[in-house]
């Protein structure tokens, strides 16, 4: 029987639900997997982008887990594409490679001072309160007053975190270090910006009620932004997402402010302008354009421009890819150019033997669930491609091991990610909690490889 062998770059769950749809494919051809992450622990974004309070989202971990631990996939952790692995290297020892490397990274936000001292991209912060082992362990929280620039799920999660008090967070999976930052900041006022009205946020219900229900943080919306225009009105009767979120604003807008010692600002028609300077160089303020409804779901500027006083700012205005050596990259779209999941050139040809799936196939929207319609997409193409597979020179199991060997890369396997698991387990039972993370690269190596 013919054999595919089939490297997938990315643990995340992209990779995992490829890997797993394609081991249960009706096929003519065997097929063998090595999945690749640069990270020593598999899941991607679940791991480390998906908020420590939301525990059960962090659980589909466990479904992910079940896939891997049926033993059929080969894990490479700590395996980074482009420097520890290169195209030619995979192109030598599989037939074809699916790419699910998602996406890290801030989009930009192109306005002036953007780039002040105090000035900061969520997905950063998320990484640091998500214990990424590549992003600093200090995360600087002296503001009193900040800004979270942004109306997606991702910037809620930011506004929530800076606003809850970190004993709240103590019960998750939150590294040590997180906690003890968090609870020494100051803050009293964490003010959300969005662009567009609230009938056109692009974050979801459920996460906008849960701030209303944080502990000693009280909710600000402003009567003025609610003077809906047809199009938020047809779209408060159309659909029921929209329906439930002016059903929470209202409460808000109704209920008395209360006294708790921090506050959460909702703005809404607020385009970002400046983020000012004060003497000292760092973030003093954030200038924003009020803008008002152009009768079709959009906006458009009224020329009044205001101003207020932070000390800090998130941008969470979307994710952004990165681009893979030697792979098809669509610099406006952060995202691997493809038809379905078949990677294309320059010239819209497909590349054979080359596939994405997730966020560096779609681009950085949506949830964990529609990576796995991405993969059945990715999957059925590369079934269907089998004459154009790449035909590799050495394709035995073993020769890639001897490659990574050779090379001196430190990779984690499946009983390395059980035994760092176990220790993060075992961390936080010591106090009581369900776990800790383990945070710094070599230490999560070291405890993978047993050493
Ligand atoms: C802050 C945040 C919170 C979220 N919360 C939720 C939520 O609550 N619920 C929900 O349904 N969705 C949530 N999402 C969306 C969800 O995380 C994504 O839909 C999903 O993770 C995308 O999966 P992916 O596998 O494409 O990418 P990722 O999850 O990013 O996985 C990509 C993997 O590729 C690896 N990789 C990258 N580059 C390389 C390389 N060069 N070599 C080797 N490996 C590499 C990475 O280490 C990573 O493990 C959230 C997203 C963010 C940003
Ligand atoms: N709990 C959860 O389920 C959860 C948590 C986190 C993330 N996620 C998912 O992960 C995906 C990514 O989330 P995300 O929040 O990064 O992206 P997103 O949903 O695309 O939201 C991005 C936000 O940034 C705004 N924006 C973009 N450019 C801007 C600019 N120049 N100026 C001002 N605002 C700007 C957008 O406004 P416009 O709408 O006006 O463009 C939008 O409000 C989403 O699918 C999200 O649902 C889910």
């Amino acid at each position: 029987m013919p054999k595919l062998r089939l490297a997938v770059v990315g643990a995340g769950p992209a990779g995992i639900y490829a890997s797993d749809i394609l081991l249960k494919h009706e096929r003519a051809f065997d097929v063998s997997i090595d999945l690749f992450d640069h990270l020593p622990a598999p899941y991607g974004l679940v791991r480390y982008g998906v908020a420590p309070d939301h525990p059960r989202i962090k659980g589909i971990i466990n479904a992910l887990r079940d896939v891997l631990d049926r033993g059929d996939i080969r894990i490479f952790g700590n395996v980074r594409f482009g420097v520890d692995i290169t195209l030619d290297d995979l192109k030598k020892h599989y037939n074809a490679v699916i790419f699910a490397t998602g996406a890290v990274k801030d989009a930009p936000l192109d306005i002036p001072g953007i780039d002040l001292p105090g000035s900061y991209g969520a997905a950063d912060f998320v990484s640091w309160y998500d214990g990424h082992p590549d992003f600093p362990r200090e995360w600087p929280l002296e503001a009193q007053s900040l800004a979270v620039i942004g109306n997606g799920n991702v910037a809620l999660d930011v506004a929530r975190v800076l606003a809850k008090h970190a004993d709240d967070l103590l019960p998750t999976e939150i590294p040590a270090n997180v906690y003890e930052g968090l609870k020494k900041s100051p803050v009293t006022d964490v003010h959300v910006f969005g662009r567009r009205g609230p009938m056109q946020v692009k974050f979801t219900p459920l996460e906008l009620r849960e701030l209303g229900e944080l502990r000693d943080v009280d909710m600000i919306v402003h009567d003025e932004d609610f003077d809906y225009d047809e199009a938020s009105l047809a779209a408060i009767k159309s659909n029921k997402q929209v329906m439930v979120i002016d059903k929470v604003l209202k409460q808000w807008r109704e209920r008395p402010v209360g006294e708790a010692s921090r506050r959460l600002h909702l703005h809404f028609f607020a385009k970002p302008l400046e983020v000012v300077a004060g003497p000292d160089g760092s973030v003093a303020s954030f200038k924003y354009e009020r803008t008002e409804p152009d009768g079709a779901g959009g906006v458009r500027g009224t020329g009044e421009i205001r101003e207020v006083p932070i000390q800090a700012l998130y941008r969470a205005v979307g994710y952004f890819g990165s681009p893979l050596d030697g792979v098809p990259f669509d610099d406006e779209r952060g995202v691997i150019p493809n038809h379905e999941g078949q990677a294309l050139d320059e010239h819209n040809q497909i590349v054979p033997g080359v596939y994405a799936t997730g966020w560096i196939k779609r681009g950085p929207v949506g949830l964990i669930g529609h990576t796995k319609s991405d993969a059945m997409e990715t999957i059925s193409h590369l079934v269907n491609d089998q004459a154009s597979w790449w035909t590799p020179e050495s394709p035995s199991e073993d020769s890639v091991v001897e490659l990574l060997d050779s090379r001196g890369v430190q990779y984690t396997d499946l009983d390395g990610w059980h035994r760092l698991d176990e220790h993060e387990i075992a961390l936080g039972a010591a106090e009581d909690r369900a776990r800790i993370k383990v945070v710094p690269r070599d230490e999560m190596v070291k405890v993978s490889r047993g050493e």
